[in-house]
Protein backbone atom coordinates (compact mmCIF):
# COMPACT_ATOMS: atom_id res chain seq x y z
CA UNK A 1 0.00 0.00 0.00
CA UNK A 2 1.71 3.24 -0.36
CA UNK A 3 0.77 6.28 1.34
CA UNK A 4 -0.20 9.64 1.46
CA UNK A 5 2.18 11.46 3.40
CA UNK A 6 1.51 14.91 3.46
CA UNK A 7 2.80 17.40 6.01
CA UNK A 8 -0.42 18.04 8.03
CA UNK A 9 -1.31 14.47 8.51
CA UNK A 10 1.85 13.97 10.27
CA UNK A 11 2.08 17.16 12.40
CA UNK A 12 1.45 17.41 16.02
CA UNK A 13 -0.66 20.29 17.14
CA UNK A 14 0.04 22.41 20.11
CA UNK A 15 -3.15 24.38 20.72
CA UNK A 16 -3.00 27.75 22.70
CA UNK A 17 -5.20 29.47 24.28
CA UNK A 18 -4.25 33.18 24.59
CA UNK A 19 -5.63 34.69 27.88
CA UNK A 20 -4.56 31.80 29.69
CA UNK A 21 -1.01 30.88 28.14
CA UNK A 22 1.41 33.49 29.64
CA UNK A 23 1.54 36.85 30.77
CA UNK A 24 4.26 39.29 29.27
CA UNK A 25 2.64 42.67 31.15
CA UNK A 26 1.84 42.08 34.43
CA UNK A 27 -1.99 42.58 33.72
CA UNK A 28 -3.45 39.27 34.65
CA UNK A 29 -4.15 38.70 30.64
CA UNK A 30 -2.32 35.93 29.08
CA UNK A 31 -0.39 37.61 25.82
CA UNK A 32 1.37 37.13 22.49
CA UNK A 33 4.60 38.56 23.94
CA UNK A 34 4.18 35.81 26.13
CA UNK A 35 3.50 32.59 23.53
CA UNK A 36 6.33 34.22 21.68
CA UNK A 37 8.77 33.96 24.82
CA UNK A 38 7.97 30.34 25.10
CA UNK A 39 8.12 29.37 21.02
CA UNK A 40 11.45 27.30 22.26
CA UNK A 41 9.56 25.25 24.81
CA UNK A 42 6.81 24.62 22.48
CA UNK A 43 9.47 23.84 19.57
CA UNK A 44 11.29 21.35 22.32
CA UNK A 45 8.02 19.64 23.29
CA UNK A 46 8.64 18.26 19.87
CA UNK A 47 5.34 19.72 18.18
CA UNK A 48 5.26 20.92 14.71
CA UNK A 49 1.80 22.87 14.60
CA UNK A 50 0.23 26.11 16.61
CA UNK A 51 -3.15 26.31 16.32
CA UNK A 52 -3.71 29.81 18.37
CA UNK A 53 -7.44 30.21 19.69
CA UNK A 54 -8.94 33.72 19.11
CA UNK A 55 -6.85 36.84 19.30
CA UNK A 56 -8.50 39.17 17.15
CA UNK A 57 -10.49 42.44 18.36
CA UNK A 58 -13.70 41.57 20.73
CA UNK A 59 -15.68 42.80 23.58
CA UNK A 60 -14.63 39.06 25.10
CA UNK A 61 -18.65 38.22 26.03
CA UNK A 62 -17.64 34.81 24.84
CA UNK A 63 -13.33 34.88 25.17
CA UNK A 64 -12.65 36.13 21.67
CA UNK A 65 -15.23 33.49 19.86
CA UNK A 66 -17.00 37.01 19.20
CA UNK A 67 -15.35 38.87 16.71
CA UNK A 68 -15.12 42.60 15.82
CA UNK A 69 -12.63 43.40 13.44
CA UNK A 70 -10.85 40.01 11.72
CA UNK A 71 -8.43 42.47 10.68
CA UNK A 72 -7.36 43.35 14.11
CA UNK A 73 -5.79 42.15 17.27
CA UNK A 74 -7.68 42.27 21.07
CA UNK A 75 -5.60 45.08 22.79
CA UNK A 76 -5.25 42.82 25.91
CA UNK A 77 -3.34 40.22 23.97
CA UNK A 78 -0.85 42.70 21.87
CA UNK A 79 -0.57 43.93 18.55
CA UNK A 80 -0.61 43.19 14.57
CA UNK A 81 3.03 43.73 14.80
CA UNK A 82 3.26 41.21 17.85
CA UNK A 83 1.44 38.73 15.67
CA UNK A 84 3.56 39.38 12.98
CA UNK A 85 6.25 38.61 14.99
CA UNK A 86 4.50 35.33 16.19
CA UNK A 87 4.21 34.19 13.08
CA UNK A 88 7.57 34.91 11.81
CA UNK A 89 8.97 33.78 14.97
CA UNK A 90 7.03 30.31 14.11
CA UNK A 91 8.71 30.17 11.11
CA UNK A 92 11.88 30.74 12.10
CA UNK A 93 11.90 27.92 14.42
CA UNK A 94 10.11 25.32 11.77
CA UNK A 95 6.99 25.56 13.40
CA UNK A 96 3.93 26.63 11.97
CA UNK A 97 1.08 28.69 12.98
CA UNK A 98 -2.86 27.53 12.66
CA UNK A 99 -5.65 30.42 13.93
CA UNK A 100 -8.79 30.29 14.24
CA UNK A 101 -12.02 31.24 12.20
CA UNK A 102 -14.82 32.01 13.37
CA UNK A 103 -16.92 32.91 10.67
CA UNK A 104 -20.58 31.17 11.80
CA UNK A 105 -21.28 34.68 13.95
CA UNK A 106 -19.24 37.56 14.27
CA UNK A 107 -19.35 39.73 17.79
CA UNK A 108 -22.21 42.44 17.69
CA UNK A 109 -19.74 45.20 17.96
CA UNK A 110 -18.32 44.08 14.40
CA UNK A 111 -19.31 47.30 11.71
CA UNK A 112 -21.12 44.81 9.86
CA UNK A 113 -23.96 44.45 12.40
CA UNK A 114 -23.96 47.69 13.59
CA UNK A 115 -24.60 48.78 10.16
CA UNK A 116 -27.10 45.72 9.81
CA UNK A 117 -28.95 46.59 12.97
CA UNK A 118 -29.11 49.81 11.96
CA UNK A 119 -32.25 49.96 9.53
CA UNK A 120 -34.59 47.52 8.06
CA UNK A 121 -33.13 48.73 4.35
CA UNK A 122 -29.71 48.62 5.29
CA UNK A 123 -27.39 47.07 2.37
CA UNK A 124 -26.10 44.64 5.37
CA UNK A 125 -29.50 44.04 6.43
CA UNK A 126 -29.58 40.25 4.49
CA UNK A 127 -25.89 39.62 6.04
CA UNK A 128 -27.55 38.98 9.23
CA UNK A 129 -30.57 36.37 10.11
CA UNK A 130 -33.51 38.65 10.66
CA UNK A 131 -36.58 37.39 11.24
CA UNK A 132 -40.31 39.12 12.47
CA UNK A 133 -41.88 38.26 15.88
CA UNK A 134 -44.35 35.63 16.53
CA UNK A 135 -47.48 36.62 18.58
CA UNK A 136 -48.49 34.14 20.95
CA UNK A 137 -52.45 33.87 21.71
CA UNK A 138 -52.20 36.73 24.55
CA UNK A 139 -50.57 39.08 22.63
CA UNK A 140 -47.18 38.63 24.10
CA UNK A 141 -44.53 38.78 21.58
CA UNK A 142 -42.00 35.68 21.15
CA UNK A 143 -38.69 34.68 18.96
CA UNK A 144 -39.65 33.27 15.88
CA UNK A 145 -39.42 30.23 16.29
CA UNK A 146 -38.21 27.59 19.55
CA UNK A 147 -34.43 26.73 18.69
CA UNK A 148 -32.13 26.86 21.98
CA UNK A 149 -29.00 28.93 22.05
CA UNK A 150 -25.82 26.83 23.22
CA UNK A 151 -25.40 29.42 26.03
CA UNK A 152 -29.06 28.32 27.27
CA UNK A 153 -32.37 30.44 26.68
CA UNK A 154 -33.80 31.25 23.29
CA UNK A 155 -31.60 31.37 20.44
CA UNK A 156 -32.90 34.36 19.16
CA UNK A 157 -32.70 37.70 20.54
CA UNK A 158 -34.99 41.15 20.13
CA UNK A 159 -33.44 44.31 18.53
CA UNK A 160 -35.89 47.53 19.40
CA UNK A 161 -34.30 49.58 16.77
CA UNK A 162 -36.14 47.45 13.75
CA UNK A 163 -38.69 45.39 15.75
CA UNK A 164 -37.07 42.05 14.66
CA UNK A 165 -35.05 39.45 16.16
CA UNK A 166 -32.01 38.08 15.43
CA UNK A 167 -30.32 34.83 14.99
CA UNK A 168 -27.85 33.94 17.67
CA UNK A 169 -26.97 30.59 17.86
CA UNK A 170 -24.40 31.11 21.19
CA UNK A 171 -23.91 34.37 23.07
CA UNK A 172 -26.43 37.76 22.86
CA UNK A 173 -23.41 39.55 21.15
CA UNK A 174 -22.83 36.28 18.60
CA UNK A 175 -25.36 36.55 15.97
CA UNK A 176 -25.03 34.36 13.51
CA UNK A 177 -23.82 35.28 9.99
CA UNK A 178 -26.24 34.79 6.81
CA UNK A 179 -24.17 32.52 4.80
CA UNK A 180 -27.05 32.59 2.23
CA UNK A 181 -26.05 36.10 1.21
CA UNK A 182 -23.30 35.98 -1.80
CA UNK A 183 -22.04 39.36 -0.64
CA UNK A 184 -21.57 38.14 2.69
CA UNK A 185 -19.69 35.43 1.73
CA UNK A 186 -17.13 37.30 0.03
CA UNK A 187 -16.61 39.84 2.83
CA UNK A 188 -15.53 37.26 5.30
CA UNK A 189 -13.33 35.35 2.41
CA UNK A 190 -11.34 38.94 2.32
CA UNK A 191 -11.93 39.95 5.62
CA UNK A 192 -11.15 36.77 7.65
CA UNK A 193 -8.88 33.96 5.42
CA UNK A 194 -7.15 36.30 2.32
CA UNK A 195 -6.13 38.84 5.24
CA UNK A 196 -4.35 36.23 7.55
CA UNK A 197 -3.22 34.03 4.94
CA UNK A 198 -1.53 36.66 3.38
CA UNK A 199 0.38 37.57 6.21
CA UNK A 200 1.63 33.55 6.49
CA UNK A 201 -0.58 31.88 8.42
CA UNK A 202 -0.63 28.43 7.46
CA UNK A 203 -4.02 27.67 7.72
CA UNK A 204 -7.36 27.77 10.40
CA UNK A 205 -9.29 26.10 12.62
CA UNK A 206 -12.78 26.81 11.39
CA UNK A 207 -14.84 27.30 14.36
CA UNK A 208 -19.04 25.51 14.52
CA UNK A 209 -17.84 24.37 10.76
CA UNK A 210 -21.04 22.72 10.01
CA UNK A 211 -23.46 25.40 11.07
CA UNK A 212 -23.12 28.07 8.25
CA UNK A 213 -26.31 26.55 6.45
CA UNK A 214 -29.82 27.12 8.28
CA UNK A 215 -32.58 25.00 7.04
CA UNK A 216 -34.54 27.80 5.50
CA UNK A 217 -37.92 26.97 6.60
CA UNK A 218 -36.62 28.10 10.42
CA UNK A 219 -39.47 25.57 11.68
CA UNK A 220 -39.46 24.46 15.14
CA UNK A 221 -36.93 21.52 16.40
CA UNK A 222 -38.69 18.57 17.67
CA UNK A 223 -39.29 18.65 21.81
CA UNK A 224 -35.99 16.99 23.15
CA UNK A 225 -35.87 18.45 26.28
CA UNK A 226 -39.75 18.24 28.17
CA UNK A 227 -38.27 20.39 30.79
CA UNK A 228 -37.54 23.18 28.50
CA UNK A 229 -38.98 25.88 26.37
CA UNK A 230 -36.32 25.79 24.12
CA UNK A 231 -35.15 23.30 22.19
CA UNK A 232 -31.43 21.88 20.41
CA UNK A 233 -32.23 23.34 16.41
CA UNK A 234 -30.18 20.16 15.26
CA UNK A 235 -30.51 19.55 12.36
CA UNK A 236 -32.01 22.71 11.37
CA UNK A 237 -28.75 24.19 11.52
CA UNK A 238 -26.04 21.55 11.84
CA UNK A 239 -24.89 19.69 8.36
CA UNK A 240 -27.66 21.95 6.79
CA UNK A 241 -28.35 21.50 3.32
CA UNK A 242 -25.80 24.00 1.43
CA UNK A 243 -23.19 23.04 3.99
CA UNK A 244 -21.01 21.28 1.41
CA UNK A 245 -21.50 24.04 -1.12
CA UNK A 246 -20.24 26.60 1.12
CA UNK A 247 -17.59 24.48 2.10
CA UNK A 248 -16.57 23.87 -1.40
CA UNK A 249 -16.99 27.19 -2.40
CA UNK A 250 -14.54 29.01 0.31
CA UNK A 251 -11.71 26.01 -0.51
CA UNK A 252 -12.37 27.00 -4.07
CA UNK A 253 -12.13 30.71 -3.55
CA UNK A 254 -9.25 30.84 -1.02
CA UNK A 255 -7.80 28.43 0.65
CA UNK A 256 -6.62 26.31 -2.49
CA UNK A 257 -4.48 29.11 -3.38
CA UNK A 258 -1.85 28.63 -0.62
CA UNK A 259 -0.30 25.48 0.71
CA UNK A 260 -2.01 25.23 3.96
CA UNK A 261 -4.79 23.19 6.08
CA UNK A 262 -7.90 23.21 7.48
CA UNK A 263 -9.58 21.12 11.03
CA UNK A 264 -13.28 22.06 11.12
CA UNK A 265 -15.33 21.32 14.29
CA UNK A 266 -18.23 19.85 13.19
CA UNK A 267 -19.22 18.04 16.46
CA UNK A 268 -21.57 15.38 15.56
CA UNK A 269 -22.80 13.82 12.77
CA UNK A 270 -22.75 10.30 10.60
CA UNK A 271 -20.32 8.55 9.08
CA UNK A 272 -21.36 9.42 5.80
CA UNK A 273 -22.01 13.08 6.49
CA UNK A 274 -18.49 13.06 8.17
CA UNK A 275 -16.73 11.31 4.76
CA UNK A 276 -18.17 14.07 2.70
CA UNK A 277 -16.39 17.21 4.88
CA UNK A 278 -13.27 14.96 4.52
CA UNK A 279 -13.01 13.06 1.83
CA UNK A 280 -9.87 14.04 -0.49
CA UNK A 281 -11.38 14.58 -3.51
CA UNK A 282 -14.55 16.91 -2.59
CA UNK A 283 -11.81 19.39 -1.50
CA UNK A 284 -13.93 20.83 1.53
CA UNK A 285 -11.77 20.15 4.49
CA UNK A 286 -8.40 18.34 5.51
CA UNK A 287 -10.04 17.22 8.96
CA UNK A 288 -12.45 17.41 11.49
CA UNK A 289 -13.14 17.42 14.98
CA UNK A 290 -15.69 15.22 16.19
CA UNK A 291 -17.25 15.07 19.60
CA UNK A 292 -17.88 11.42 20.37
CA UNK A 293 -14.17 11.07 22.77
CA UNK A 294 -14.55 14.26 24.51
CA UNK A 295 -18.41 13.95 25.15
CA UNK A 296 -18.77 10.32 25.93
CA UNK A 297 -21.16 10.11 28.82
CA UNK A 298 -23.31 13.42 28.34
CA UNK A 299 -26.45 13.94 26.40
CA UNK A 300 -24.95 15.13 22.89
CA UNK A 301 -27.42 18.57 23.20
CA UNK A 302 -26.05 19.45 26.66
CA UNK A 303 -22.93 18.52 28.51
CA UNK A 304 -24.63 19.16 31.82
CA UNK A 305 -26.84 16.16 31.32
CA UNK A 306 -24.50 13.74 32.00
CA UNK A 307 -24.88 9.86 32.79
CA UNK A 308 -21.38 8.63 33.31
CA UNK A 309 -19.65 6.15 30.79
CA UNK A 310 -18.42 2.83 30.81
CA UNK A 311 -14.82 1.65 29.25
CA UNK A 312 -16.65 0.20 26.40
CA UNK A 313 -18.35 3.52 25.63
CA UNK A 314 -15.08 5.01 25.78
CA UNK A 315 -13.67 2.32 22.95
CA UNK A 316 -16.54 3.08 20.62
CA UNK A 317 -16.06 6.60 20.81
CA UNK A 318 -12.27 6.64 20.08
CA UNK A 319 -13.15 3.99 17.27
CA UNK A 320 -15.97 6.42 15.22
CA UNK A 321 -13.30 9.53 15.63
CA UNK A 322 -10.70 7.56 13.92
CA UNK A 323 -12.49 4.41 11.85
CA UNK A 324 -14.66 6.35 9.99
CA UNK A 325 -11.51 6.54 7.25
CA UNK A 326 -10.52 3.11 6.79
CA UNK A 327 -10.67 1.70 3.52
CA UNK A 328 -11.36 6.02 2.07
CA UNK A 329 -8.93 8.63 1.38
CA UNK A 330 -10.32 10.88 3.71
CA UNK A 331 -8.67 12.12 6.94
CA UNK A 332 -9.36 12.29 10.91
CA UNK A 333 -8.00 13.69 13.79
CA UNK A 334 -6.69 12.28 18.00
CA UNK A 335 -7.75 14.81 20.53
CA UNK A 336 -8.92 14.05 23.74
CA UNK A 337 -8.69 17.79 25.13
CA UNK A 338 -9.23 21.63 24.22
CA UNK A 339 -10.06 24.58 25.49
CA UNK A 340 -13.89 23.50 25.94
CA UNK A 341 -12.99 20.42 27.65
CA UNK A 342 -12.27 19.60 31.04
CA UNK A 343 -8.62 17.89 31.26
CA UNK A 344 -8.23 14.53 29.88
CA UNK A 345 -6.73 13.52 33.34
CA UNK A 346 -9.33 14.05 35.40
CA UNK A 347 -12.08 12.59 33.35
CA UNK A 348 -10.22 9.81 31.95
CA UNK A 349 -7.01 9.02 34.07
CA UNK A 350 -7.13 9.16 38.14
CA UNK A 351 -5.63 12.84 38.71
CA UNK A 352 -4.74 12.08 42.18
CA UNK A 353 -3.68 8.37 42.68
CA UNK A 354 -2.42 7.68 39.92
CA UNK A 355 -1.90 11.61 38.48
CA UNK A 356 1.50 10.90 36.90
CA UNK A 357 0.87 6.86 35.56
CA UNK A 358 -2.75 7.96 33.70
CA UNK A 359 -1.12 10.71 32.12
CA UNK A 360 1.66 9.09 30.49
CA UNK A 361 -0.85 6.28 29.98
CA UNK A 362 -3.34 8.98 28.10
CA UNK A 363 -0.33 10.42 26.06
CA UNK A 364 0.10 6.63 25.22
CA UNK A 365 -3.43 6.53 23.79
CA UNK A 366 -3.02 9.70 21.97
CA UNK A 367 -0.03 9.18 20.44
CA UNK A 368 -1.16 6.24 19.07
CA UNK A 369 -4.26 7.06 17.40
CA UNK A 370 -4.61 7.52 13.76
CA UNK A 371 -4.90 11.05 12.25
CA UNK A 372 -3.30 14.64 13.04
CA UNK A 373 -2.67 14.75 16.60
CA UNK A 374 -3.87 17.83 18.75
CA UNK A 375 -2.82 18.55 22.37
CA UNK A 376 -3.83 21.64 24.39
CA UNK A 377 -1.89 23.47 26.93
CA UNK A 378 -1.04 21.89 29.90
CA UNK A 379 -1.93 18.76 28.81
CA UNK A 380 1.87 17.88 28.65
CA UNK A 381 1.97 18.27 32.23
CA UNK A 382 -1.39 16.98 33.49
CA UNK A 383 -2.91 20.07 34.39
CA UNK A 384 -5.98 18.78 36.13
CA UNK A 385 -10.26 19.90 36.53
CA UNK A 386 -10.04 22.90 39.04
CA UNK A 387 -11.25 21.93 42.62
CA UNK A 388 -14.85 21.03 43.88
CA UNK A 389 -14.28 23.39 46.42
CA UNK A 390 -14.38 26.27 44.39
CA UNK A 391 -17.56 28.04 44.50
CA UNK A 392 -19.59 28.91 40.98
CA UNK A 393 -18.27 32.72 41.21
CA UNK A 394 -14.77 31.30 40.08
CA UNK A 395 -16.42 29.96 36.96
CA UNK A 396 -15.78 32.52 34.01
CA UNK A 397 -17.29 30.86 31.07
CA UNK A 398 -20.64 31.97 29.52
CA UNK A 399 -21.47 28.64 29.33
CA UNK A 400 -21.51 27.55 32.83
CA UNK A 401 -22.56 31.26 34.38
CA UNK A 402 -25.47 31.00 31.95
CA UNK A 403 -26.21 27.37 32.45
CA UNK A 404 -25.82 28.08 36.18
CA UNK A 405 -28.39 31.03 36.37
CA UNK A 406 -31.02 29.56 34.31
CA UNK A 407 -31.16 26.49 36.37
CA UNK A 408 -31.48 28.90 39.82
CA UNK A 409 -34.25 30.79 37.92
CA UNK A 410 -35.98 27.67 37.08
CA UNK A 411 -35.41 25.45 40.66
CA UNK A 412 -34.41 28.44 43.02
CA UNK A 413 -37.59 27.96 45.16
CA UNK A 414 -37.78 24.22 45.20
CA UNK A 415 -37.34 23.08 48.68
CA UNK A 416 -34.83 20.58 47.58
CA UNK A 417 -33.03 23.44 45.97
CA UNK A 418 -29.51 22.97 47.64
CA UNK A 419 -29.27 18.98 46.72
CA UNK A 420 -30.16 19.63 43.40
CA UNK A 421 -27.71 22.39 43.03
CA UNK A 422 -24.86 20.52 44.78
CA UNK A 423 -25.49 17.68 42.13
CA UNK A 424 -25.13 20.13 39.26
CA UNK A 425 -22.02 21.81 40.61
CA UNK A 426 -20.39 18.15 40.57
CA UNK A 427 -21.49 18.11 36.77
CA UNK A 428 -20.16 21.64 36.17
CA UNK A 429 -16.87 20.70 37.97
CA UNK A 430 -16.78 17.82 35.91
CA UNK A 431 -17.46 18.67 32.66
CA UNK A 432 -17.41 22.62 32.39
CA UNK A 433 -14.98 24.43 29.92
CA UNK A 434 -13.55 26.65 32.53
CA UNK A 435 -11.18 23.62 33.68
CA UNK A 436 -9.26 24.04 30.70
CA UNK A 437 -8.83 27.91 31.11
CA UNK A 438 -7.51 28.36 34.05
CA UNK A 439 -3.78 30.13 33.97
CA UNK A 440 -0.85 27.44 32.63
CA UNK A 441 1.05 26.54 36.01
CA UNK A 442 4.73 27.36 34.48
CA UNK A 443 6.70 27.37 38.40
CA UNK A 444 5.66 27.14 42.18
CA UNK A 445 6.40 30.86 42.14
CA UNK A 446 2.90 33.17 43.42
CA UNK A 447 0.32 32.91 40.33
CA UNK A 448 2.09 30.14 38.94
CA UNK A 449 4.49 31.83 37.58
CA UNK A 450 2.11 33.16 34.59
CA UNK A 451 1.77 36.45 35.54
CA UNK A 452 2.84 38.93 38.35
CA UNK A 453 -0.27 39.96 39.03
CA UNK A 454 -3.50 38.74 40.02
CA UNK A 455 -4.46 36.26 36.93
CA UNK A 456 -8.18 37.28 35.04
CA UNK A 457 -9.08 33.93 36.07
CA UNK A 458 -7.83 32.21 39.36
CA UNK A 459 -4.79 29.61 39.42
CA UNK A 460 -5.80 26.07 40.09
CA UNK A 461 -4.64 25.10 43.70
CA UNK A 462 -2.44 22.58 42.94
CA UNK A 463 0.15 24.82 40.93
CA UNK A 464 3.00 24.40 43.57
CA UNK A 465 3.06 20.31 43.03
CA UNK A 466 1.84 20.52 39.11
CA UNK A 467 4.18 22.81 37.12
CA UNK A 468 6.34 23.25 33.50
CA UNK A 469 9.55 23.97 35.37
CA UNK A 470 9.45 21.17 37.96
CA UNK A 471 8.57 18.80 35.53
CA UNK A 472 11.81 19.48 33.25
CA UNK A 473 13.66 19.06 35.73
CA UNK A 474 12.30 15.53 36.31
CA UNK A 475 13.21 12.89 33.88
CA UNK A 476 10.21 10.82 34.90
CA UNK A 477 7.51 13.65 34.78
CA UNK A 478 4.32 13.58 32.13
CA UNK A 479 6.44 16.43 30.41
CA UNK A 480 9.36 14.88 29.69
CA UNK A 481 6.91 11.02 28.65
CA UNK A 482 5.12 13.25 26.54
CA UNK A 483 8.17 14.50 24.43
CA UNK A 484 9.56 11.16 24.44
CA UNK A 485 5.78 9.92 23.22
CA UNK A 486 6.21 11.94 20.33
CA UNK A 487 9.24 11.23 19.22
CA UNK A 488 8.10 7.62 18.97
CA UNK A 489 5.00 8.34 17.16
CA UNK A 490 7.04 9.86 14.53
CA UNK A 491 9.19 6.77 14.52
CA UNK A 492 6.88 4.66 14.13
CA UNK A 493 4.24 7.01 12.22
CA UNK A 494 3.42 4.32 9.50
CA UNK A 495 1.54 2.35 12.31
CA UNK A 496 0.73 5.17 14.60
CA UNK A 497 -0.38 7.89 12.64
CA UNK A 498 -1.37 6.51 9.12
CA UNK A 499 -2.19 2.46 10.66
CA UNK A 500 -5.30 1.52 10.75
CA UNK A 501 -6.93 0.51 14.49
CA UNK A 502 -8.14 -2.69 15.50
CA UNK A 503 -9.80 -2.66 19.30
CA UNK A 504 -9.42 -6.52 20.81
CA UNK A 505 -11.17 -7.96 23.45
CA UNK A 506 -14.01 -5.07 22.85
CA UNK A 507 -16.07 -6.12 26.00
CA UNK A 508 -13.19 -5.82 28.76
CA UNK A 509 -14.62 -3.02 30.90
CA UNK A 510 -10.74 -2.68 32.61
CA UNK A 511 -8.48 -2.90 29.82
CA UNK A 512 -8.25 -1.41 26.03
CA UNK A 513 -6.04 -3.18 23.39
CA UNK A 514 -5.46 -2.81 20.13
CA UNK A 515 -3.22 -3.19 17.37
CA UNK A 516 -2.05 -0.60 15.13
CA UNK A 517 -1.29 -1.59 11.42
CA UNK A 518 -1.23 -1.18 7.29
CA UNK A 519 -3.40 -3.23 5.72
CA UNK A 520 -2.04 -5.98 3.67
CA UNK A 521 2.11 -5.33 5.80
CA UNK A 522 4.39 -7.57 6.37
CA UNK A 523 5.52 -5.15 8.02
CA UNK A 524 5.40 -5.95 12.04
CA UNK A 525 2.03 -4.28 13.86
CA UNK A 526 1.87 -2.15 16.87
CA UNK A 527 0.06 -3.90 20.01
CA UNK A 528 -1.10 -1.22 22.54
CA UNK A 529 -2.82 -2.54 25.74
CA UNK A 530 -3.73 -0.25 28.83
CA UNK A 531 -5.31 -0.66 32.10
CA UNK A 532 -7.63 1.85 32.55
CA UNK A 533 -8.50 1.13 35.72
CA UNK A 534 -7.51 1.66 39.56
CA UNK A 535 -7.01 -1.94 39.82
CA UNK A 536 -4.62 -4.85 38.25
CA UNK A 537 -4.95 -7.26 36.19
CA UNK A 538 -3.22 -10.39 34.18
CA UNK A 539 -1.71 -9.76 31.33
CA UNK A 540 -1.94 -12.31 28.37
CA UNK A 541 -1.54 -11.46 24.42
CA UNK A 542 -4.53 -11.55 22.19
CA UNK A 543 -2.23 -12.14 19.11
CA UNK A 544 0.68 -14.75 18.34
CA UNK A 545 4.13 -13.25 17.65
CA UNK A 546 7.09 -12.37 18.68
CA UNK A 547 6.47 -9.37 21.20
CA UNK A 548 8.84 -6.32 21.58
CA UNK A 549 8.32 -4.17 24.01
CA UNK A 550 8.84 -0.89 22.81
CA UNK A 551 7.64 1.77 25.60
CA UNK A 552 5.62 1.28 28.58
CA UNK A 553 5.19 4.20 31.32
CA UNK A 554 6.22 2.02 34.60
CA UNK A 555 10.20 1.51 35.12
CA UNK A 556 11.94 -1.50 33.60
CA UNK A 557 12.60 -2.60 37.11
CA UNK A 558 9.00 -2.66 38.30
CA UNK A 559 7.67 -4.11 35.47
CA UNK A 560 5.84 -7.56 35.68
CA UNK A 561 5.80 -9.33 32.41
CA UNK A 562 2.29 -11.38 33.54
CA UNK A 563 0.42 -8.22 35.46
CA UNK A 564 -0.50 -5.02 34.55
CA UNK A 565 -0.56 -2.62 37.75
CA UNK A 566 -3.13 0.27 37.96
CA UNK A 567 -3.21 2.28 34.72
CA UNK A 568 -0.11 0.93 33.50
CA UNK A 569 0.11 0.91 29.53
CA UNK A 570 2.66 -1.19 26.85
CA UNK A 571 3.15 -1.03 23.37
CA UNK A 572 4.79 -3.89 21.67
CA UNK A 573 6.18 -4.16 18.16
CA UNK A 574 4.98 -7.70 17.19
CA UNK A 575 6.15 -9.54 14.57
C1 LIG B 1 -16.89 26.72 19.31
C2 LIG B 1 -15.75 27.17 20.18
C3 LIG B 1 -16.31 27.65 21.48
C4 LIG B 1 -17.22 28.82 21.21
C5 LIG B 1 -18.28 28.48 20.17
C6 LIG B 1 -18.91 29.70 19.60
O1 LIG B 1 -17.54 25.62 19.82
O2 LIG B 1 -14.82 26.15 20.33
O3 LIG B 1 -15.32 27.99 22.40
O4 LIG B 1 -17.87 29.20 22.38
O5 LIG B 1 -17.76 27.78 19.08
O6 LIG B 1 -18.01 30.38 18.77
CA1 LIG C 1 -0.80 40.69 29.50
Amino acid sequence: MTIDYTWWKDASIYQIWPASYKDSNGDGIGDIPGIISELDYIKDLGVDIIWLSPMYKSPMEDMGYDISDYEDINPDFGTLQDMQDLIDGCHTRGLKIICDLVVNHTSSEHEWFKESRSSLDNPKRDWYIWKKPKYDAEGNRQPPNNWMSYFSGSAWEYDETTGEYYLRLFAKGQPDLNWENETCRKAIYDSALKFWLDRGVDGFRIDVAGLYSKDQSFADAPIVFKDSIYQPSGHLTANGPRIHEFHQEMNKEVVSKYDVMTVGEICHCSKEETLKYVGATRNELNMLFIFDVVEVGCDESDRFRYNGWKLTDFKKAIQSQSEFTKGTDAWSTVFIENHDQPRSVTRFGNDKKYHNKSGKLLAMLETSLTGTLFIYQGQEIGMTNVPRSWSIEEYKDINTVNYYNDFKAKYGNDPDFKEKEEKLLDVINLMARDNARSPVQWSAAKYSGFSTAEPWMRVNDNYTEINVESQLKDPNSLLKFYQKMLKIRKQYKDLFIYGGLNILDYDNEQLFTYTKELPNSKSPKAYVVLNMSNESTKFTPLIDGDFKLIVSNVNNDELDEAVLTPYEGRIYLVN
